[in-house]
C-alpha cells in the first residue's frame, strides 16, 4: 500500500504542477472502490443530503447524519485524505460550536480534515479550526447550502464585483488556514485567476481545467443517480441502466422460478429429511 495522502500532498502538488484528484462516497463499499482506484482524497459531502438520503438539498443534513457517513466512509479508506463536509448551520452560531462540530468529524468520524462553505464571514471559524489542529477546506462559488439566498443553483462570479468579492473571499479563507479550496460553477476564468493568485491548491467542479484539482460527486459521474447532471459533469458509466438490468433479469428470474438453481442451494443426508416425512 502506497503512503497515505496528507494535507502537505496538496501544496506540494500545485508547486509541482500535479493535478489533485478528489471524489465523493458516502459509504464503506464506495470509500473503498474510490480509494482503491487511487484517488488523492474522499470528500464526504453533504450532498449526501441529495444523492443518498433523498432531500431536495443539503439543508436538512445534520452532524449526525454526516458523523455516521463519515465513520462509514473511512473504515474503508487507507490512502486517500478523507475531508468531511461540516453541514448547515453547524459552523455558524459561534466558535465553541464550529470547533467542536469539526472537532467531531476527526474524533469520531475518522476524517482527516473538515470542508465548509463561505469566504470572510467564516474566516473567524476557519482559524479557530485550524488552531485547535484541524485542517480546513474552504468552498467557494455556488455554495449548496446558501441556495435559499442565492435564488438557485447558478454559476457564480460572473460580474465585476461578484468576480472581486470571490477573489478576496478567497484570499480570507487562505489567509485563515485553509490548505485547500473547492470552486464551484465559477466561471473558468476566474477560477484560473484565484488558482493564480493563491498559494493554497483550488480544487474545481464546473470550474474549468485550469484549478489544481478536480472533484465530482461520484454517483454522478458513474451514472448512478437517475435524472439529468449538471452540464460539468462527465459520465464515465451507466450504472443506473446496469442496476435497472440487473432487477429486473432477478425479479424475472425469481417469478419463473429459474432463481435459485440447484448450484445456489445447500445439501443434506437424504436420510435425515427422510426422517422428518
Ligand atoms: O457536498 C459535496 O459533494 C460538495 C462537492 C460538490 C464539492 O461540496
Amino acid at each position: 500500500m502506497s503512503e497515505r495522502i496528507t494535507v502537505s500532498h496538496f501544496m506540494q502538488a500545485k508547486r509541482e504542477g500535479r493535478p489533485v484528484t478528489m471524489l465523493t462516497a458516502y459509504d464503506f463499499p464506495m470509500g473503498r472502490l474510490v480509494d482503491a482506484a487511487g484517488i488523492d482524497s474522499i470528500l464526504v459531502g453533504d450532498s449526501l443530503g441529495n444523492v443518498v438520503l433523498g432531500y431536495g438539498s443539503t439543508i436538512p443534513v445534520t452532524m449526525d447524519d454526516m458523523v455516521h457517513h463519515v465513520k462509514a466512509v473511512t473504515r474503508g479508506v487507507q490512502r486517500a485524505l478523507v475531508v468531511a463536509d461540516l453541514p448547515f448551520l453547524s459552523y455558524h452560531l459561534s466558535r465553541e460550536e464550529s470547533v467542536r462540530n469539526a472537532g467531531r468529524m476527526l474524533q469520531e468520524g475518522g476524517a482527516q480534515a473538515v470542508k465548509l462553505e463561505g469566504g470572510q464571514e467564516v474566516a473567524e471559524a476557519i482559524k479557530a479550526m485550524v488552531t485547535a489542529g484541524i485542517p480546513v477546506v474552504g468552498h467557494l462559488g455556488l455554495t449548496p447550502q446558501s441556495v435559499l439566498t442565492m435564488g438557485g443553483y447558478k454559476v457564480q462570479g460572473k460580474d465585476e464585483a461578484a468576480a472581486r468579492k470571490l477573489l478576496d473571499d478567497a484570499r480570507a479563507v487562505q489567509e485563515a488556514g485553509a490548505f485547500a479550496l473547492v470552486l464551484e460553477c465559477v466561471p473558468t476564468p476566474l477560477a484560473r485567476l484565484v488558482t493564480e493568485k493563491l498559494d493554497i491548491a483550488t480544487i474545481g467542479i464546473g470550474a474549468g481545467p485550469y484549478c489544481d484539482g478536480q472533484v465530482l460527486v461520484t454517483h454522478d459521474l458513474l451514472g448512478l443517480y437517475g435524472g439529468n447532471s449538471p452540464k460539468f459533469v462527465k459520465r464515465y458509466a451507466n450504472l443506473n441502466g446496469e442496476i435497472m438490468k440487473a432487477l429486473q433479469s432477478y425479479r424475472e428470474e425469481v417469478e419463473s422460478r429459474s432463481f435459485p438453481g440447484p448450484e445456489h442451494g445447500f445439501s443434506m443426508p437424504e436420510e435425515v429429511i427422510e426422517k422428518l416425512k
